[in-house]
C-alpha cells in the first residue's frame, strides 16, 4: 500500500534532518557539503524552495529547487531508502514542476552521478532527457550526467483542445 504523505515547504527546524539525509542518501563518498547551515540558507533564500514530503514519522523525502531566470535547477533530492518506489519522489518532482510553471519557468535542469542508475531511470521515467555526460562532474573524480526537461512542451501537449 502507498504511504500517506503530504508535501510542504521546509521550515528552519527541518534543516538538520534534511542535511543528515543529504549526507547519508546523496553525498556518500563525496564529503558532506550540504551541512545544516547550508540547508538553512537554502530554506531562507527567496529564490529557492526546499520542499519536504512528510508522513507519520516525519520527513520521508525532500527536494531543493533553485529558481533562475530561464530555468529551475535541482541540486538535491532524495527519498528515504525504505520508502522508495511508492510515488514519493514523483510527487515531489510534480510539485516542483507545477510551481515552476506557475512562476513562468519552462525548463528544469539537474544532474545525477553516472553510476546512479536508479536516479537516472527515475528521471527518464518522468520525461527528463540525458543531455550531456560530464567526466569529473563530482569533485573531479566521478562522472555525472546532465538532464533537462521542457515543461512547456509537456504542458502544451496536455492543453485543452479548441472545440
Ligand atoms: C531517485 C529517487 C528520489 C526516486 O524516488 P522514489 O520515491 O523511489 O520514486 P518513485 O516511486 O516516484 O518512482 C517513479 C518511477 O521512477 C522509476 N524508478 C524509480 N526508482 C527506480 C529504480 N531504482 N530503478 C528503475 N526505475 C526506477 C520507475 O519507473 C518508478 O515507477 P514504478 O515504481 O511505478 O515502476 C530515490 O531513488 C532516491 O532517493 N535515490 C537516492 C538519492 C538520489 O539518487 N537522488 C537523486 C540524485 S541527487
Amino acid at each position: 500500500m502507498s504511504p500517506a504523505f503530504t508535501i510542504r515547504l521546509a521550515s528552519q527546524r527541518d534543516a538538520l534532518q534534511i542535511a543528515e539525509m543529504s549526507r547519508t542518501l546523496i553525498e556518500v563518498g563525496l564529503g558532506w557539503s550540504w551541512t545544516p547551515k547550508r540547508i538553512l540558507r537554502a530554506i531562507q533564500d527567496p529564490q529557492v524552495n526546499v520542499a519536504v514530503a512528510c508522513s507519520t514519522p516525519g520527513i520521508v523525502g525532500f527536494l531543493i529547487a533553485s529558481y533562475q531566470a530561464q530555468y529551475v535547477h535541482i541540486p538535491l533530492f532524495a527519498v528515504n531508502a525504505a520508502l522508495r518506489r511508492k510515488g514519493i519522489g514523483s510527487a515531489l518532482v510534480r510539485w516542483m514542476e507545477a510551481t515552476a510553471l506557475s512562476a513562468g519557468i519552462g525548463t528544469v535542469r539537474l544532474e545525477a552521478r553516472l553510476a546512479n542508475h536508479e536516479a537516472r531511470a527515475f528521471y527518464r521515467a518522468l520525461g527528463y532527457r540525458e543531455i550531456m555526460l560530464e567526466p569529473g562532474m563530482y569533485k573531479g573524480v566521478e562522472a555525472g550526467v546532465r538532464f533537462a526537461k521542457d515543461l512547456w512542451a509537456e504542458a502544451h501537449a496536455g492543453a485543452c483542445k479548441r472545440p
